[in-house]
C-alpha cells in the first residue's frame, strides 16, 4: 500500500462523497451546520448505481476515491452513501486511523427512540439491505420494534435523471409501498438519494408515517471530528466554498446538483 500523507489544515476542504447526487442531501445539512467550510463534492454517476455491483467493487472504488481525496488535500472525509459505508467504512478506518472520516448509516436508532414499539421500515439499496452492517445496527437498537428492511433496486435512479416528481415516479413507489399502507408508524431512509423523493413516499404511506434520515447526525459526527483535531475554520469568517465534481461529466449533472442542492 503506497504511503498517503494525511493533511491537518484548517483551511483546507471537507471531501463529500456519494455514487451519485444522492450525497448532496448530506452536503446540505453540512452547509447549514459549517457555512464556513470549504465542501468539495464528488459523485461517481459514472459508475452507479453501487446498491446492486458487488462488496467488492464499491469497496475498491471507494477506496481509490477516498485515496484521492486525501492526496488532494482534504481535511476530512464524509462518505455520503450508505451503500460505500457498509461496503468501505472499516477498511478506511483501518487504513487511515487518524483522518477524520464518517460514514452514513441508517438512522434506525433514533426512529426507534420515538417508536420503541413501532413498526419501522427501513428502505435502502440491496445491498444495504443484506449487509451484516445493517443486521448488527438493528440487533444492537433494534429493541422491541418491528424493524423491517426493504431494498429497493431502481429507486436511486430517478433522482440521478432529476425524476423527483412525476407519474412514473408515483407508480413506482405505489407499487413499492402499497403493502404497507396503514401498517408503519415511521419510515428510515437507508439512500441518501432517498430524501429527494420523500413526498411521493409521504403520497403513498400519508403524512401520519414520520420519516427519519441520516444526514443530520452525520453532518453533527463529521463536524464533532474536526472539532476534537482542532481542524475547525473559525465561526463567522468567510462563506465556504462548494465545490462540484463527477465521473460523469455532464453539463446536465452539474445542472441537477445545483437544482438538488436548492430543494
Ligand atoms: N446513495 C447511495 C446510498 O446512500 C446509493 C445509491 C446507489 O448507488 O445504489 O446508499
Amino acid at each position: 500500500m503506497e504511503d498517503i500523507e494525511l493533511i491537518r489544515e484548517k483551511n483546507a476542504p471537507i471531501a463529500v462523497f456519494d455514487s451519485g447526487l444522492g450525497g448532496v442531501s448530506v452536503l446540505k445539512e453540512m452547509i447549514k451546520i459549517m457555512p464556513e467550510e470549504d465542501m468539495y463534492y464528488f459523485g461517481d454517476s459514472a459508475n452507479a448505481p453501487y446498491g446492486t455491483k458487488s462488496l467488492e467493487e464499491v469497496r475498491s472504488m471507494t477506496i481509490k476515491h477516498v485515496d484521492d481525496f486525501i492526496k488532494m488535500g482534504c481535511k476530512g472525509v464524509v462518505i455520503a452513501c450508505n451503500t460505500a459505508t457498509s461496503a468501505a467504512v472499516r477498511t478506511l478506518r483501518e487504513m487511515y486511523p487518524d483522518l477524520p472520516i464518517v460514514g452514513i448509516e441508517p438512522a434506525v436508532k433514533p426512529a426507534v427512540e420515538a417508536y420503541p414499539k413501532g413498526n419501522i421500515l427501513v428502505m435502502a439499496t440491496p445491498m444495504t439491505i443484506h449487509q451484516e452492517k445493517l443486521k448488527h445496527l438493528i440487533d444492537a437498537y433494534g429493541g422491541d420494534a418491528n424493524v423491517i428492511p426493504l431494498a429497493c433496486p431502481g429507486l436511486m435512479d430517478f433522482v440521478e435523471v432529476g425524476n423527483v416528481n412525476s407519474p412514473e415516479l408515483k407508480g413506482f413507489m405505489r407499487d413499492l409501498l402499497y403493502q404497507y399502507v396503514g401498517q408503519l408508524d415511521a419510515v428510515v431512509l437507508g439512500c441518501t438519494h432517498y430524501p429527494f423523493v420523500k413526498d411521493a413516499i409521504i403520497e403513498v404511506l400519508g403524512p401520519e408515517v414520520e420519516i427519519f434520515d441520516g444526514g443530520y447526525g452525520t453532518a453533527k459526527e463529521i463536524r464533532r471530528r474536526l472539532q476534537v483535531q482542532n481542524l475547525l475554520r473559525e465561526k463567522g469568517t468567510k462563506k465556504g466554498e462548494i465545490t462540484f465534481e463527477n465521473s460523469e461529466k455532464s453539463p446536465q449533472k452539474i445542472e441537477l446538483f445545483q437544482k438538488l442542492l436548492k430543494m
